[in-house]
């Protein structure tokens, strides 16, 4: 009896460290949520948060005809059961393109568009693969001329803007894709068992620590403890919207490198949809200002866009250039991390973390605490109009 009583005083601390979080512990979680955020109305886009232009841009987004060759859709790279991005390493539109698809479930939540950063506007960039000769290799003449000879797609115009389709082809082409935009910021993931977690966590609820899985919790405690993985992939959408170097090689086929963040940041000061062009709707235009202020910096090469980690589940392969299936790759990744790949004058964030298989197993388990079951699209039929 006193042996029994003596194991259990040893067994008792070892138990309660499994199942409880140290206060730091709980706090770093809860910055992750709540889930989901307030919907918000995009002031540099008139057509945002306009249900005619959502329809229109649901319809638009679903529509092979705004492609060169009439055989592209959005959707064909981006379907709602892959979580709105596709199954493919690096995308093939018209030809192939360098980087993998992005899922644009909680695409409203970004500064920067793309891998890169490449665009300061969500109407913009969805402008921008229409225009590609890789994606879409559309124009802005056709785009404009679809829309004005459409009955049904004019009629959804009006609904939405108000007046008929002018004779300003840019202007038509750019609402076109604000409606497209507006469309987009409807999409939004679902609750996670992670969000549950959480919200138990916030309100302190008996048992909230015990309602996820047990290697989850250990994986929880790495992510937020000394994986430092969420020193990136920061708050709700588990992303801190900027750029990084992961040490993820950027030569592309052929012996190119991606420029990463570099580039984008010299396409967006070169492009007119952006937040600094002529088709930004909001009179104040603070950002605008705050964009133009970014010079590509010599750090900014090979760095990418931290991406969100929901929904993942849905969305393999990983990576700016697909290369890496799983998840549990991903996780190694970071493991046995090549700091030689890592820049000598960007920020030493990362270091390998050399995790036993247990501790991967832990992160994977936590990764899928943000799951998300499979999404569905409704099209909108063309033929009628209200
Ligand atoms: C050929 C495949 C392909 C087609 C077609 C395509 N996309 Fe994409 N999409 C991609 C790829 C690849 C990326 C990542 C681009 C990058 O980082 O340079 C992307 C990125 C995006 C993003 C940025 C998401 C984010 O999180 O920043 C948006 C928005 C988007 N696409 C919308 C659209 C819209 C709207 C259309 C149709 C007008 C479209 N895409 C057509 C492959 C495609
Ligand atoms: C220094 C910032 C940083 C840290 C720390 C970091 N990540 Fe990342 N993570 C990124 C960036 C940037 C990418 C995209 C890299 C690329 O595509 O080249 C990424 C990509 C990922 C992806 C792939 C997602 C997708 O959609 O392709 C996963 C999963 C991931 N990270 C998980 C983790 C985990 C788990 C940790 C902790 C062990 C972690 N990250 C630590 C910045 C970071």
């Amino acid at each position: 009896m006193k042996r029994w009583l003596i194991a259990l005083c040893l067994l008792l601390p070892v138990m309660a460290a499994a199942g409880s979080l140290t206060e730091a512990e709980r706090a770093a979680l809860l910055r992750h949520g709540p889930w989901p955020p307030a919907p918000h109305i995009d002031p540099s886009n008139r057509a945002s948060g306009n249900p005619a232009a959502i329809a229109l841009g649901q319809m638009l987004f679903h529509d092979a005809r705004l492609s060169g060759s009439g055989t592209m859709a959005c959707a064909g790279c981006h379907a709602a059961e892959k979580g709105w991005a596709d199954e493919r390493p690096t995308a093939i539109g018209l030809l192939p393109v360098d980087r993998n698809s992005i899922g644009l479930v909680d695409v409203r939540l970004w500064r920067w568009f793309g891998w890169d950063g490449a665009m300061d506007t969500l109407w913009g960039q969805s402008l921008r693969p229409i225009l590609d000769p890789r994606e879409m290799g559309g124009s802005l003449a056709g785009t404009a001329a679809l829309i004005r000879d459409d009955p049904a797609l004019a009629c959804r115009y009006r609904a939405a803007f108000g007046h008929e389709p002018s004779a300003e082809t840019e202007g038509v082409a750019v609402d076109a894709a604000k409606a497209i935009a507006a469309f987009l910021e409807t999409l939004t993931s679902p609750r996670a068992a992670f969000d549950d977690f959480r919200d138990g966590l916030a309100a302190n609820a008996p048992g909230a620590v015990d309602a996820i899985p047990a290697d989850a919790l250990m994986g929880a405690k790495l992510f937020v403890g000394r994986g430092q993985c969420a020193v990136c992939h920061l708050g709700p959408n588990f992303t801190n919207r900027e750029f990084h170097d992961t040490g993820v090689p950027f030569f592309v086929a052929s012996g190119r490198v991606d420029p990463g963040r570099h580039g984008g940041i010299q396409s967006l000061r070169a492009s007119r949809f952006g937040l600094s062009g002529p088709f930004n709707d909001d009179p104040v235009a603070a950002p605008a200002a705050l964009t133009a202020a970014v010079l590509p910096l010599h750090r900014n090469w090979g760095e990418f866009r931290v991406p969100s980690l929901r929904n993942l589940n849905l969305t393999a392969p990983y990576l700016h250039d697909g290369s890496l299936a799983t998840l549990r790759d991903v996780i190694r990744h970071y493991s046995e991390l090549d700091e030689d790949r890592l820049h000598a004058d960007g920020e030493a964030l990362l270091r390998p973390l050399r995790l036993s298989s247990a501790e991967i197993d832990a992160l994977e388990a936590f990764l899928r605490l943000l799951a998300a079951p499979p999404m569905v699209a409704r099209v909108p039929s063309l033929t009628t109009c209200p």
